[in-house]
């Protein structure tokens, strides 16, 4: 009888202490889980929203998503930065389906292909999910507004930077991102309209990049085997520039050649610091990302806003860094 009672006096305990461990953890894992503090949280707006970029591992998406997470703050919303690990139309369209799904409150995404991304960016407004197209827009759909730089516009600048910077007379290569995406298709289009004004500076090839520097390469070396006269290059994506130098400097021809790059990614600017690449256009993808937020969030609160909210674009040459960096400086 009395080994019964200890029996029961050690299990009691037992419980007892397993009890209070487990709301001890329960407790810390609550404060600790920035989550479900977000859960808790008086100011959380409770709002979702999803940012799909074509290609989530690459510094320049990396920019917009910083400029995105710091209007996150601001706005007291929950933001998902999701979508392909590396380019591919079809997978960045199963993001924008599977965010649908799973009913989100907004999705920041970009218009890559007019005819491709406006079936689903119209299911998503027709279910009453705002879609605000970034980088690149789609026009065509009913998309609730877009925010980014003026593509055509940003080709057209490097073509007249172009013209300006080799006196007019130059043997073009150039590199584009795509032939098929529409932000690609406006820069290579505004450059070409630029080049109109001068009779002397003629395009002697282009080929795609699939937005990859190995791939920029590549392209640069098989233009240069085929037409040796090339003596500028033009690369229309935000890492065209480092596989053009990179083949320019392996075949010895980086002297003499002429290069406009896109972007201004910090190995971009180093590149003009150094005099390799002569000049580029510059985009403002941390503003695109923190407008992209504040954006979807106005409209989903009912508020009307514009259809386009162009971000600035620039021409950066090597005596106009300095206010890139003091921008930069302004970044978090
Ligand atoms: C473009 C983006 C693209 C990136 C690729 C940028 O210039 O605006 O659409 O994804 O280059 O590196």
């Amino acid at each position: 009888m009395k080994s019964d009672k200890i029996i029961y006096s050690v299990l009691l305990f037992a419980i007892v202490i397993t009890g209070v461990t487990s709301f001890y953890y329960a407790l810390k894992a609550l404060q600790n889980n920035p989550s479900m503090e977000k859960a808790v949280s008086k100011e959380s707006s409770g709002l979702h929203f999803v940012l799909i970029p074509q290609e989530t591992d690459n510094d320049y998406w990396r920019l917009v998503e910083k400029g995105a997470r710091k209007a996150e703050k601001e706005q007291h919303v929950t933001l998902e930065y999701n979508g392909p690990k590396k380019s591919s139309v079809s997978s960045h369209i199963e993001w924008i389906e599977k965010a649908i799904a799973s009913k989100v409150d907004g999705i920041i995404t970009q218009g890559l292909q007019d005819e491709a991304f406006r079936p689903v960016i119209n299911k998503a407004i027709a279910k009453g999910i705002p879609v605000v197209t970034i980088d690149t827009d789609a026009p065509s759909s009913n998309r609730s507004a877009y925010v980014g730089t003026d593509n055509y516009q940003a080709g057209f600048l490097a073509g007249k930077a172009l013209i300006k910077d080799t006196g007019g007379k130059a043997n073009v290569g150039i590199i584009t991102g795509s032939f098929d995406t529409r932000n690609m298709q406006l820069r290579v289009q505004g450059f070409k309209d630029a080049l109109q004004q001068s009779s002397n500076v003629h395009i002697l090839d282009i080929r795609e990049s699939h937005i990859t520097r190995i791939q920029a390469a590549e392209k640069t070396e098989q233009m240069i085997q085929k037409h040796p006269e090339i003596d500028a290059f033009f690369g229309t994506s935000a890492l065209d520039c480092f596989g053009i130098v990179s083949s320019l400097q392996q075949r010895g021809r980086i002297d003499g050649t002429y290069i406009i790059a896109f972007d201004t990614l910090p190995e971009t600017l180093d590149l003009i610091r150094e005099g390799i690449v002569d000049a580029t256009v510059e985009q403002t993808p941390y503003q695109m990302g923190y407008e992209s937020v504040n954006l979807i969030k106005s409209i989903t609160q009912g508020n009307k806003v514009s259809k386009i909210h162009h971000t600035d674009t620039s021409i950066i040459r090597k005596q106009n860094l300095e206010p890139i960096k003091v921008k930069k400086e302004i970044m978090p």
